[in-house]
């Protein structure tokens, strides 16, 4: 997929070390439990090729088109079942990005998110999408009322993956719809 901006495509060898200094970033990661090891990176991509060999998509590579880097990923995957015991009516589908932070600012994960979003509707044929992250995320959250999305606080969760007492532990649920 292309956007006025990025390039969205499935992963390559080559995004393994670009990724792995993204999200080894603690700047990045400020709003996740620990940044990601080479390995878990690895480990991420794999799991990426995988669903979209069985399903068409997963969270992808957004390539900068100016300068042909990497930049992050964006893309829309399927709930795990973990997260799906926590989210009440849920579509099963979620959406989201991490983006370099030098690139941060520009509305790039926006103009990414919403590409995946008419993705979503028109050719995955889903019906509604959520996004989830802490509390504390605010530019996540910008992101997701940026593309449309709408939070009802009732949906608001617990991370099952954090303990209690754990400061990212609260998460936000947004939702949208398809159009019409
Ligand atoms: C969330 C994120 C993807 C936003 O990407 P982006 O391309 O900068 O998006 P935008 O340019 O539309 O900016 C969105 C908001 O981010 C914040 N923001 C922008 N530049 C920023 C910077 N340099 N430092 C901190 N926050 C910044 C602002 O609140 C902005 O909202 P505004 O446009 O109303 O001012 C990016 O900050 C990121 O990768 N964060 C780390 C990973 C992460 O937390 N992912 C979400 C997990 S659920």
């Amino acid at each position: 997929m292309e956007t006025e901006r990025l390039i969205l495509r499935p992963w390559e060898d080559r995004d393994r070390a670009p990724l792995a200094a993204i999200l080894g970033d603690p700047h990045v990661r400020r709003y996740y439990p620990s940044t990601a090891t080479p390995e878990e990176v690895n480990a991420q991509i794999d799991h990426a090729i995988a669903r979209t060999a069985e399903h068409g998509f997963h969270f992808w590579a957004a390539e900068h088109k100016a300068d042909r880097k990497l930049i992050g990923l964006v893309g829309v995957a399927s709930l795990s079942d973990r997260m799906r015991t926590v989210i009440d009516s849920d579509p099963g589908v979620e959406i989201g990005w991490q983006f370099d932070k030098n690139y941060w600012g520009q509305g790039l994960a926006p103009e990414g998110a919403r590409a995946w979003l008419d993705h979503a509707w028109k050719t995955l044929g889903f019906a509604e999408v959520v996004a989830f992250t802490a509390q504390t995320n605010l530019p996540s959250q910008r992101v997701m009322e940026k593309i449309g999305m709408r939070r009802d606080p009732a949906d608001d969760f617990a991370h099952p993956n954090l303990a209690e007492g754990h400061p990212l532990r609260q998460h936000v649920l947004y939702r949208i719809k398809r159009p019409g």
